[in-house]
């Protein structure tokens, strides 16, 4: 497994693959890895010669400082999960080289970004959207991995590599769980003891107002029902709980067999934000 550093060092190596013939695939992560992201690399393994995994926390995309200080960082840890899922390239470069200038580019995805994490996050998808297209451009991979758990991530991704004609293929990953139901998220680390008890809510509430939408319960009443549940939880403070048309990701008002969608949830509990989806139909 090579470990490159620098952008210039990461395409000089892609384009001898090129020259190869081989298939390369790009798994983009901000480390401390776990089996989401693991199971991203298998799929990327499975479906390509040459599997780059990159690691960087990507100090543009977080709005708030204390969240980006206490991210969790483990490099050594890291570097041997990927060596043991055979992954051949990692990239993991330092601030300087990602961005030596602070970037002055800047993305707006419109009615995409102006609910949920958009509307909570403000600048979010403008920081994924400059560090992947960096990655995007440096690779050059035939197909790109992403997880359903950043459900707006994915289509803010779809968006850019259609506005900006890349010729990548994004492939999208089911959300890894915990056996309680949590879906596994770098930050699950920061919960404490009691936290960790009470997070598992987060999906166990998108799944009663799944399984009621389908039985016929509207989803106002589904909303009002699901909320007072999770008001009730005393470390849980909801951001929101939204049900989603994915064709544009806009908020919807009411269940629809017939189109693509999704309840999202966002939720601190204590000082760690935690968002889930489920997909419906
Ligand atoms: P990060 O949160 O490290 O996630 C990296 C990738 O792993 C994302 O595509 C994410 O959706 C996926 N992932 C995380 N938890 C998962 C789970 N439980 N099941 C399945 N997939 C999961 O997302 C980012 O980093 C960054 O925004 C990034 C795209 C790397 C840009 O900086």
């Amino acid at each position: 497994m090579e470990i490159v550093r620098q952008i210039a060092a990461l395409k000089t190596l892609r384009q001898s693959l090129q020259r190869n013939g081989k298939s390369l695939a790009l798994v983009p992560t901000m480390g401390a890895l776990h089996e989401g992201h693991l199971q991203l690399i298998r799929q990327a393994r499975k479906e390509n010669d040459v599997v780059i995994a990159s690691i960087y926390v990507n100090p543009t995309q977080f709005n708030n400082p204390s969240d980006l200080e206490k991210y969790p960082r483990n490099l050594l840890a890291d570097l041997e999960m990927l060596r043991r899922e055979k992954v051949d390239i990692v990239f993991a470069p330092e601030d300087a080289e990602m961005y030596p200038k602070p970037a002055k580019l800047s993305f707006d995805f419109f009615e995409l970004e102006q609910v949920l994490e958009g509307a909570f996050r403000p600048g979010h998808f403008n920081g994924v959207a400059i560090v992947v297209s960096k990655l995007f451009h440096a690779v050059q991979p035939d197909r790109a991995y992403f997880g359903q758990k950043d459900l707006q991530q994915v289509s803010i991704i779809h968006q850019l590599v259609e506005d900006l004609s890349f010729d990548i293929e994004i492939r999208t990953v089911p959300t890894v769980r915990e056996s309680d139901g949590l879906a596994m998220s770098s930050r699950n680390l920061r919960l404490d003891e009691e936290q960790r008890l009470v997070a598992p809510a987060l999906y166990e509430n998108l799944t009663i107002a799944k399984t009621e939408l389908l039985n016929g319960k509207s989803w106002f009443e589904t909303k009002h029902t699901r909320l007072q549940a999770l008001n009730q939880l005393a470390v849980v403070q909801l951001e929101y709980l939204e049900l989603i048309d994915l064709d544009g990701f806009r908020v919807a008002e009411a269940y629809n067999p017939a189109s693509k969608q999704a309840i999202c949830i966002a939720a601190y509990i204590g000082e760690i934000r935690l968002i889930d989806n489920i997909l419906l139909g």
